[in-house]
């Protein structure tokens, strides 16, 4: 059996991501790199994840262990805002940490890129890059298996004062990263589907889209062969717990598919899946995966990209569109939403102009094409 390590090539991930065993967590796994980063930490967190998942108790013994100094920020809020990020920087600003730890899904991880700039001078308003990128070494611990932030160089952050969100202008790579399925475990079901849905969705938009290379193909396979190994406990997870070995292999697909977009970025379904959380509520996973068919569809009309959607298809072992649909409305509740007629016309213009997304699609989309779309996620 090859192992998940295998997977990764320093060439192409800055950070050195590092695995848990069954037996021994990643704080016992990753004990010397870790004191060879320093003696004073700064723990960035937020909500209850860290606790629940586990992951504070094992950091909170190695600290013990080992008599280091550490304080904490956990004031991160989902969607993290660049006031939170600038509350970290000044409250930690005059004791300054030889390290961050981040521990999270998404949120504090991306909260802590940011910060890791700012304790060092050069973050400024988070909207322009005023000066060389330089950072506090980053810890990454995440609690979650999907959003990759944990192998990204993003940090997306949320601007009240403009009522959007926008990625930092500095790219800032995890020094390393700690991963370990066992802190994937209390995530309640929904969350698990939601997430594995964004990690696959991250391999197959980076293998369909404009930017791909070799590379980026190299490791969005990897990642979604990863996701077709495990789709039966994924069709299960609301009714049998997964094992270890299957969690491990979600997250290493979620590390895979965080180096996949570095590379290429995503593609339309991201574009689409961003109104339908902000506007419904429908978690980033699911909404990613709820225009995949006619997405899949658009992508059939160009020989290379449906050759790839055939591929992929029956390396997840379905014969078409429609029976892969099928599947993905069967076992994930919550692809729909009450979508109005006026408002499909509206996300479907605003998709239609959307020239960041469509840059990445190597095919033709129209405003047509989002209707359909947007008309697939509508419930009627
Ligand atoms: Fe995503």
């Amino acid at each position: 059996m090859v192992s998940i390590t295998e997977h990764f090539s320093s060439s192409i991930l800055p950070t050195e991501p590092i695995f848990a065993t069954e037996e021994h967590n990643v704080f016992e796994i990753a004990k010397e790199r870790l004191l060879s980063l320093g003696k004073r930490f700064l723990v960035i967190t937020g909500g209850s994840s860290a606790q629940r998942s586990g992951a504070w108790d094992d950091l909170a013994s190695f600290f013990k262990e080992n008599d280091i100094e550490y304080a904490v920020f956990d004031q991160i809020e989902q969607n993290p805002s660049i006031d939170s990020v600038n509350a970290a920087i000044a409250a930690h600003k005059d004791h300054c940490p030889d390290y961050i730890v981040a521990i999270g899904g998404g949120s504090p991880i991306d909260a802590a890129k940011a910060i890791s700039i700012g304790l060092k001078g050069n973050l400024g308003t988070g909207m322009t890059k005023i000066g060389p990128t330089d950072m506090i070494p980053l810890v990454a611990v995440p609690t979650t298996a999907g959003t990759g932030t944990e192998a990204t160089p993003f940090s997306i952050l949320t601007y009240h004062d403009f009522g959007t969100k926008l990625s930092i202008p500095e790219r800032v790579f995890p020094t390393i990263s700690l991963m370990d399925a066992r802190y994937t475990k209390s995530l309640p079901a929904d969350v698990t589907m939601s997430t594995v849905l964004d990690a696959f969705s991250h391999n197959f938009e980076g293998y369909l889209g404009t930017n791909a290379t070799p590379t980026s193909d190299a490791t969005a396979l990897a990642g979604m062969r990863l996701f077709a190994e495990t789709l039966p406990a994924l069709r299960a997870v609301f009714t049998a717990e997964p094992s270890f070995d299957t969690r491990a292999k979600w997250m290493a697909a979620s590390t895979l598919g965080g180096i996949t977009i570095t590379q290429t970025a995503t593609s339309l379904p991201h574009g689409m899946g961003y109104v339908l959380t902000y506007s419904h509520g429908m978690p980033h996973g699911k909404a990613n995966l709820a225009t995949y068919a006619p997405y899949m569809k658009m992508c059939m009309r160009e020989e290379r990209l449906a050759a790839r959607v055939a591929e992929v298809l029956a390396m997840v072992g379905m014969d078409s569109i429609e029976q892969f649909d099928a599947l993905l409305q069967e076992i994930c509740p919550g692809l729909k939403a009450d979508i109005s007629a006026e408002q499909v016309e509206e996300y479907a213009k605003a998709m239609s102009t959307n020239a960041a997304k469509l840059k990445n699609h190597p095919g033709s989309a129209s405003f047509a094409d989002f209707v359909d779309c947007f008309s697939h996620v509508a419930k009627n």
